[in-house]
């Protein structure tokens, strides 16, 4: 058995060259996948397939794995997105002081599901733990800016400004 095992390493040592070679051009494609995922969906606000199907072809790399790696990272996103995207924390404060109430308004409203976007793509409703401004409570997010204690009128302004967006 030992005696297998050195002349199973000895062979991977004499095959070192290429294989390494192999995996080293392997890892190349991989670490430039990222930055091109990211650009992608810099560009076109979420990775189209046909996109993924074209740099699947320019990096020779599976479809599948192409796939496997955007879908290991959370901020991928393989369909259109909306204008704004609209997070409402369900964090303990924020579910203590209404936060259902705040993502029931904007489900009913807009008629969409957590996850889901708009058919006009002015909205994508998405749920967040704590964002970390517990005192302001109930939070939701717009984008970048973070809109606190959304009781009803300040959620009847979040759901007016995303109607009227362009
Ligand atoms: S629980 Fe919502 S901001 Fe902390």
């Amino acid at each position: 058995m030992g005696m297998e095992l050195m002349d199973v390493n000895e062979g991977i040592e004499r095959n070192a060259g290429p294989v390494a070679g192999i995996v080293c051009e392997h890892d190349r494609k991989k670490a430039l996948l990222i930055p091109a995922l990211h650009s992608i969906q810099e560009d076109k606000g979420y990775l189209p397939g046909e996109e993924l199907q074209t740099l699947s072809e320019k990096l020779n790399l599976p479809l599948a794995e192409i796939y496997s790696v955007a879908s290991f990272y959370g901020q991928f996103h393989f369909s259109p997105r909306g204008k704004k995207i609209v997070r409402v924390c369900l964090g303990t404060a924020c579910h203590v002081r209404g936060a259902s109430s705040v993502l029931n308004g904007i489900k009913d409203r807009f008629g969409v599901g957590v996850g889901e976007t708009t058919e006009d793509l002015k909205l994508t409703l998405e749920t967040v733990g704590c964002v970390g401004c517990c005192g302001l409570a109930p939070v939701a997010t717009v984008n970048e800016d973070i809109i606190g204690e959304v009781g009803p009128d300040k959620l009847d302004e979040l759901i007016q400004s995303i109607e009227e967006e362009e």
